[in-house]
């Protein structure tokens, strides 16, 4: 089956200027954590990470609770035993598998790659690409992804035994991963309304961030060294002016 190209869609955070928006940044966390994390990793994020400038921004007090709803395993104590404990500010995400074997082993073979950097890596595991048109980006194919699930067509003979028919799927049409989000799947403190669109605009925001912390600092900075430069470049020009006047 073909490949389909993913939509296009008007993210807070593209363009030169554009920043992520806070409230889409704490829907999607909270999509990952209710829905994606049961079967999908993010190593590379510590809860901490959930109050630093630039990202979802909750509270202080709200990272800490959040860190502390999940289970951490520590050790070894003086005994030399492991043990669990609260989550703390300071710990990565709890993966839901302890390795890539279990994490198969409950989805039918296929594993859920960690999502870390899903929207950045163009590579998919399979070797295929996931950024699939010119200028549209990861974010946008993970709500592809989220978003494409369909009645194979007619013509289409009968798929390998418990995958999905999805055609935004870079190693696609069939997919191991069943449709992990329908209408109110989660309810948003904020009030939005949780149809399967927004969750997968939200999510697709929030890993779009996972996968870029430092987003809005690195556009702040580069706007500051472009008028930094264009200013150096009107002292040099009427310097120049300067010290050439009289020769003309
Ligand atoms: C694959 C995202 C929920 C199991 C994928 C892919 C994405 C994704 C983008 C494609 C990766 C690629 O291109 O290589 C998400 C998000 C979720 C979610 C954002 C939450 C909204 C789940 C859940 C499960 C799951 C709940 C388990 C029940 C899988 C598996 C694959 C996969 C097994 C590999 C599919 C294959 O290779 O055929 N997921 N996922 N996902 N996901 Fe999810």
């Amino acid at each position: 089956g073909e490949v389909h190209e993913a939509e296009d869609i008007d993210f807070s955070f593209e363009g030169p200027f554009g920043l992520f928006d806070r409230a889409q940044l704490q829907r999607g966390f909270q999509v990952y954590k209710e829905v994606c994390s049961v079967c999908h990793a993010m190593n590379l994020v510590h809860y901490r990470n959930l109050g630093d400038p630039g990202g979802p921004e909750f509270p202080e007090a709200q990272v800490k609770a959040i860190a502390g709803t999940v289970q951490v395993e520590d050790g070894p104590d003086d005994q030399g035993e492991m043990f669990m404990r609260p989550g703390e500010p300071a710990d990565a995400f709890v993966a839901p598998f302890p390795n890539d074997a279990a994490a198969r082993a409950a989805n039918g073979g296929a594993l859920p790659p960690d999502l870390s950097l899903i929207t950045k890596s163009r590579e998919g595991w399979t070797g295929t690409f996931r950024h699939l048109v010119d200028g549209i980006g990861g974010p946008e194919y993970v709500h592809a992804v989220l978003t494409g699930y369909e009645e194979p067509p007619a013509d289409v003979e009968e798929g390998p035994p418990g995958k999905f028919y999805n055609p935004y799927f870079s190693a696609g049409p069939w997919i191991s991963m069943p449709p992990p989000l329908n209408d109110g799947a989660v309810e948003y403190a904020d009030g939005t309304e949780a149809t399967v669109d927004q969750m997968s605009r939200d999510v697709s925001a929030f890993l779009a961030w996972a996968a870029e912390p430092k987003m809005e600092q690195r556009k702040q900075l580069g706007f500051k060294v472009i008028i930094y430069l264009l200013i150096l470049s009107i002292l040099l020009y009427l310097t120049k002016k300067k010290l050439w006047s009289r020769i003309e």
